[in-house]
């Protein structure tokens, strides 16, 4: 599902979250692994209130895992919990369970000495749409899970799925918006399809991509499609992906419109291989950005 946001959306989305936070001990913040910094929501460092964080990398079936491991140093650097998983797979699920009672240990600790024992940590799923929320949540939670129902004066109108003895989880996502005011986000939001593509023109997303590729993955680009593309310009080499993939209009004219759709849907589904758009050593140095 995309979304546009409104500030009125934003104010409504941001209240709804506050009023969350409240009741969670743990917030689990899904990020695209291929865009780990333009997939984050810029203010829920704000809104988390003091606590425990855990940043779910997902979708790294389609990252760059050399990249993913920099971000990852870089993220618990910065004091999160994190994991790597690959929802649509069912993959790392086990390691979210670990990771969230590492985030929790020392509330987990300070009920202990209260005398409080076995109380199931309560965590709350938080991204940016289209990160993999629901895909995430089915994955995480299986077939294995309950509605714990109502609980009145502590979670109002709220329903929690009880994961197992240790967790339950509120059982509708946090949809936060993306960030806006960064053009380059925005850019990667665009190639990874979490914003809408009629805000893009198809011809120079698909110019930039190849721009890109050339640039960090240029064996990608030559292998995928094989086209020697060293001395071809983006434009060039897109002519020769419309030609190899008989993307012709009236006129025998190839059709540029529809080759660079070709690209950009190959690139989203990792028909072209792992491929990270971002780094945090780039993005530290290039631009001095609060990564
Ligand atoms: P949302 O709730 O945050 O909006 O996201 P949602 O779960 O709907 O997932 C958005 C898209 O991302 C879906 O693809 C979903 O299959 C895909 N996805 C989610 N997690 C992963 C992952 O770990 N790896 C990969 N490769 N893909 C993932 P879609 O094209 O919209 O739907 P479909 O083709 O799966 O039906």
């Amino acid at each position: 599902m995309q979304f546009q946001w409104y500030p009125g959306h934003m104010a409504k989305a941001k209240k709804s979250m506050q009023e969350d936070i409240k009741l969670i001990d743990v917030i689990i913040e899904l990020v695209d692994s291929r865009i780990p910094y333009s997939s984050k929501n810029p203010d829920i460092d704000t809104l988390a209130n003091g606590k425990a964080r855990i940043l779910v990398m997902n979708k790294c079936d389609l990252a760059d895992s050399v990249i993913t491991d920099k971000w990852i140093k870089h993220y618990e650097e910065k004091g999160y919990f994190t994991v790597c998983v690959d929802s649509k797979n069912n993959k790392g699920m086990k390691a979210v369970n670990s990771v969230i009672q590492k985030a929790c240990s020392k509330k987990i600790e300070r009920d202990r000495r209260r005398g409080i024992l076995n109380r199931p940590v309560r965590a709350m799923i938080v991204g940016i749409p289209n990160v993999g929320k629901s895909t995430f949540i089915n994955s995480f939670t299986g077939k294995s899970c309950t509605k714990t129902g109502n609980k009145p004066g502590v979670t109002k109108g709220k329903q929690w799925i009880r994961l197992n003895k240790n967790v339950e989880l509120l059982d509708t996502p946090g949809i936060l918006w993306p960030k806006f005011e960064d053009q380059k986000a925005g850019l990667n939001l665009a190639f990874t399809g979490a914003i809408k593509d009629e805000l893009y023109n198809i011809y120079e997303l698909s110019m930039l991509l190849i721009k890109f590729l050339s640039e960090n993955y240029s064996d990608i680009v030559e292998s995928f499609y094989q086209i020697e593309n060293k001395t071809l310009s983006e434009a060039e080499i897109l002519e020769r992906i419309a030609v190899r993939r008989k993307c012709i209009k009236n006129g025998a004219k190839p059709d540029l419109d529809k080759a660079g759709r070709y690209l950009i849907d190959d690139f989203r589904a990792g028909r072209l291989g792992r491929i990270t758009l971002e780094k945090p050593d780039v993005l530290l140095i290039g631009e001095n950005k609060n990564v």
